[in-house]
């Protein structure tokens, strides 16, 4: 059998996604049905950079199948501090385990690592590039408690320049029909050109205002980002532009009953504490929904089948 990987939302077909949708509701009705599935199984994860959920939404999930975990959490208690390359430690994880996780700070090292492996590498975020099984969890979020992946409003507030769980979701979301796009952003954290390009060139809508006010009342869904320390160069620019929006019960007044709060985590100052009781804020049940369509996609990817 051919290895499958992930390395970009897209490598899954949208009907492929359907599939894994349903297959990840079907974990969370029935986890019982799935908690021997794999047994025997092994996941590497290996984080060469900072992490809780995606981490251990990984090392839960192959738990929950009843499989076992191994892997480092830092890169400094790898070989990778001696000089190690990726492409020489996925062939040696290839040996240990039968699935890896792999997060890198550099943007397409665990493509580089997929090209050496024998085993199915999943990207869980990659620098500033992509971040594929985030974006999984976003639109399994969506569709469970939206009941549809298409027509509506959806806000991206925050960094929508370093922000790869904001790129990501883009791109797989251009796939559907009558999504209509605004992003909210200060001018210097702007989505990449490339991307207003694209989305031009596809006369996908959007639109681009700098007040989240502008266009709370307008929104299906709004997705809040962290403006992250760690990819600035300076610590000025870091200090000028963390606090630029923060979501609280004032603006969140102006919402539609409906709308929806999505947030990838970890949360800093961008949504205050006390939206957390909103029913409209869902980013805790978003992390719950990481877990299942983690589990989903390790069985896809093993070709693991429960009747
Ligand atoms: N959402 C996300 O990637 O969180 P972690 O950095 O904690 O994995």
């Amino acid at each position: 059998m051919q290895i499958r990987h992930l390395m970009n939302p897209l490598d899954f077909t949208t009907k492929e996604l359907d599939d894994l949708f349903d297959l990840a509701n079907d974990i969370e009705k029935c986890p019982a049905k799935y908690a021997h599935a794999c047994e025997g199984r092994k996941l590497a994860s290996c984080f060469y950079e900072p992490s809780t959920r995606t981490r251990l939404s990984f090392e839960s999930a192959m738990l929950g199948l009843g499989g076992q975990v191994l892997g480092f959490s830092d890169a400094a208690c790898s070989s990778a501090s001696k000089g190690e390359s990726v492409s020489d430690t996925i062939r040696v994880i290839s040996c240990f385990a039968d699935i890896c996780a792999m997060r890198h700070p550099k943007e397409g090292a665990p493509m580089v690592a997929a090209g050496k492996s024998t085993i199915p590498v999943i990207n869980a975020g990659d620098g500033g590039h992509q971040h594929p099984t985030q974006t999984l969890t976003d639109l399994l979020t969506i569709r469970s408690l939206k009941g549809r992946l298409g027509s509506f409003t959806i806000g991206l507030c925050g960094d929508l320049k370093f922000g790869r769980t904001v790129h990501s979701l883009i791109n797989a979301l251009v796939r559907y029909p009558n999504i209509h796009f605004i992003f909210i952003s200060p001018p210097e954290l702007k989505v990449p050109d490339y991307i207003t390009d694209m989305l031009r060139e596809k006369e996908i809508a959007y639109d681009e205002v700098i007040r989240l006010e502008e266009c709370m009342p307008d929104l299906d869904l709004l997705y809040m980002t962290r403006v992250q320390r760690e990819r600035f160069f300076n610590e000025e620019d870091y200090v000028r532009l963390k606090d630029f929006y923060i979501l609280n019960k004032t603006k969140l007044a102006l919402a539609k009953d409906d709308m929806l709060i999505l947030h990838p985590l970890p949360r800093v100052n961008e949504i205050s504490v006390e939206v957390d009781e909103d029913p409209r804020a869902v980013y805790f049940k978003q992390v719950q929904y990481g877990v299942y369509v983690r589990m989903a996609l390790i069985l896809t990817l093993l070709g693991i089948t429960v009747s």
